[in-house]
């Protein structure tokens, strides 16, 4: 087993361990990825101010999100299709991040259903939607979420038509994998993987197949997803949502200042500034670099959370110092759980949770609440001129 120190050794493992067609489909942007590149780099243009002779005990990475209290403000994106990178992917996501003390976002797209996850964890979980036009599908995967006593209801609005991602079309992904001769080949080197596989009878989009009308099995998901994705959402739409839900709601996919007042005003007690990890719309700057925006617009109203690009506890440090109040990961411990399964996204946390300690350490700072911008060096083009 190779020594694993960060981000990127997981992800060499988990291009190693599972089926190209389920690794191609986590590490892709869509078209050029230009915005999915970009998402990472921005990052990298951003410097800290090494402060000295400053207390450094006593630390701590606790952080509230939604009022709840965490052990650091970092929550597991969602992520479809999760329980193809590994067997039962979901579960164990949910898992290591309930014993690591953080949320655990699932997606209406993941292979393991709520209730799966209600079944084999205790945390209350947060429950991603894509919002279908099948209303009463709506409805109803509403009503799990509620019955599982899920803490948050993450609206996703970045994604009413999909993003091409070139490599999903090219190697003709399905979730179990069509068994062709290319996709057998491969999967003929991925033995560990198809084992555990063997061992789940948890292998198709559980929270979709068996309680939307017309969908009893594989073949018929694909035309039903492909017409499902609503076009009309509006912000209409998203208020009368937050209304049925009842409890907290969160805004995914925003990076305009415009649609996060409009968030507010549809009643959201968080946003994320996202833009789906570079897999919708390529062009789009990186979330790093719309958040100073965002945060002078709605900051103090509701809390801002961001994703895309982050892959270290310096990336989490950074984008609470421009403002976020927290932030969500998604192919950083996706690379864990390719690599090896719930102990994998446990590094993965291990991982940024050490990198956020010892650089808030050596940058004067004991405690998350104290983070501000002054920790930072940011060059003075960072957000650009755009018109
Ligand atoms: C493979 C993959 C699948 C995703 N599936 C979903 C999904 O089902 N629902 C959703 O709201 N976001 C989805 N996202 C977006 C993530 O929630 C998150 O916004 C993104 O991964 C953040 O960027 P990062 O991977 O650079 O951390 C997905 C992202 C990836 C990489």
């Amino acid at each position: 087993m190779p020594i694993i120190t960060n981000i990127d050794d997981l992800k060499r493992l988990h291009k190693r361990r599972a089926p190209k067609m389920f690794f191609d489909y986590a590490e892709s942007g869509s078209w050029t990825e230009q915005t999915f590149r970009e998402n990472t780099s921005d990052f990298d243009k951003i410097r800290f101010r090494q402060r000295v002779a400053v207390d450094m005990t006593n630390r701590t990475t606790k952080g509230s999100l939604l009022g709840t209290d965490y052990e650091m403000p970092v929550a597991l994106a969602p992520v479809g299709l999760t329980g193809m990178q590994n067997a039962d992917g979901e579960i164990k996501a949910a898992r290591a991040a309930e014993k690591f003390g953080v949320p655990y976002c699932l997606s209406t797209m993941s292979i393991c259903s709520i209730e799966d996850i209600r079944q084999n964890t205790s945390a209350p979980f947060w429950f991603q939607l894509y919002v279908m036009r099948d209303e009463d599908f709506v409805d109803n995967i509403i009503q799990r979420a509620k019955n599982a006593g899920c803490s948050a209801l993450v609206i996703t609005v970045d994604l009413q038509i999909l993003g091409q991602r070139h490599k999903d079309l090219k190697n003709g992904l399905t979730a179990p994998p069509k068994l062709t001769p290319k996709t057998l080949l491969n999967l003929s080197t991925k033995w560990s993987w198809g084992l555990e596989m063997l061992g789940t009878h948890r292998r198709t989009f559980r929270n979709i197949v068996g309680h939307a009308k017309s969908v009893e099995n594989m073949s018929s998901l694909h035309s039903w997803t492909a017409e499902q994705f609503d076009p009309a959402l509006n912000w209409e739409t998203i208020a009368k949502l937050k209304e049925n839900w009842g409890g907290k709601v969160i805004i995914k996919g925003i990076l305009d200042p415009e649609d996060a007042k409009e968030a507010v005003k549809a009643g959201a007690d968080a946003i994320i500034v996202s833009n789906h990890g570079g897999r919708q719309l390529d062009g789009a700057l990186s979330s790093i670099r719309m958040l100073p925006k965002i945060v002078e617009a709605v900051g103090g109203q509701i809390e801002i959370h961001l994703d895309s690009g982050i892959r270290s506890g310096q990336d989490v440090l950074k984008a609470l110092a421009m403002g976020a109040d927290g932030v969500m990961i998604g192919r950083a411990y996706i690379y864990g759980l390719g690599a090896m399964g719930e102990k994998g996204v446990t590094t993965a946390l291990d991982i940024i949770q050490k990198e956020l300690d010892t650089t808030m350490a050596l940058c004067g700072k004991r405690n998350i609440s104290d983070i501000d911008r002054d920790i930072l060096l940011v060059p003075e083009d960072f957000e650009g001129r755009w018109t």
